[in-house]
């Protein structure tokens, strides 16, 4: 772990915040927690924050398993901030609770999501293409109102979902059933990447002009442009994932 309890301290919160090396027996530890609830939230995000640092430049590396009764004790903190962190961790698709293994940093591969989104590019434009003509305007409005559901979302795990609720939507009445079936599957894989994605380079990169814009042109029913929209919507999208990538490569090859 690189940045431990005292370094923290030095940015300003105070030191009984986590209990030093000489505290940590298991029965302390659970009557602090009890007592100190407020106190575990705090804990809670400054665990979240380091671990999730760790995952993004990658110094914790893809599949390391992240055991919590070793955090508990490297952080100086009871397992329940530990749990708590590792939960909004999962939700952020930057790990994985895996049978067996417990908690491991999640394997977010370049290769796997460029795959993804050659299909999703594939799938959706024909899908999209065939449903502008038959979108009724409360299909519309249902995808307006989930562009607003969006903007107001905080919770990421959430947002995967809405993400996934205003693509189908327009590309609902396609009437080809099997095609929209592939297309959910797809965009239910996507999920974790996106969560990846918005976690690692914050939720403004929801790319919510071009979900605007893509009702925009099939309210007005331009097919063309729709599906423009929707391409350049996926390859940003995949431009940018393979950004973060090769920055994070910069660092970690110690050029
Ligand atoms: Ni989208």
């Amino acid at each position: 772990m690189s940045q431990d309890p005292a370094a923290r301290q030095s940015s300003g919160h105070q030191s009984s915040e986590h209990p030093s090396p000489e505290h940590r027996t298991d029965g302390l530890l659970a009557s602090l927690v009890a007592a100190e609830g407020a106190r575990a939230k705090t804990a809670t995000e400054f665990v979240e924050a380091t671990l999730k640092k760790g995952i993004l430049t990658g110094a914790l590396p893809a599949g390391m398993a992240l055991r919590q009764e070793e955090l508990a004790r490297e952080f100086g903190l009871s397992r329940m901030p530990i749990r708590e962190a590792l939960r909004q961790l999962e939700a952020q698709a930057l790990i994985d609770f895996l049978p067996h293994k417990g908690a491991v940093v999640t394997e977010i591969s370049l290769d796997d999501a460029l795959d993804i989104f050659a299909i999703r590019r594939a799938l959706e434009t024909a899908a999209f293409a065939l449903s502008i003509a038959n979108l009724r305007p409360d299909d519309l409005s249902r995808a307006i109102e989930t562009i607003a559901e969006i903007d107001a979302e905080a919770d990421p795990a959430r947002l995967g979902h809405l993400n996934r609720q205003f693509h189908m939507t327009l590309y609902a009445c396609a009437g080809r059933p099997k095609l929209l079936a592939l297309i959910e599957v797809q965009l239910a894989s996507y999920d974790r990447y996106l969560r990846f994605h918005l976690s690692a380079r914050g939720r403004e990169h929801m790319a919510q002009d071009e979900h605007r814009a893509m009702v925009e042109a099939a309210a007005a029913r331009d097919v063309a442009t729709a599906v423009a929209i929707l391409e350049r919507h996926i390859d940003t999208a995949a431009e940018a994932l393979k950004q973060f990538y090769a920055a994070r490569e910069a660092i970690s090859g110690g050029a």
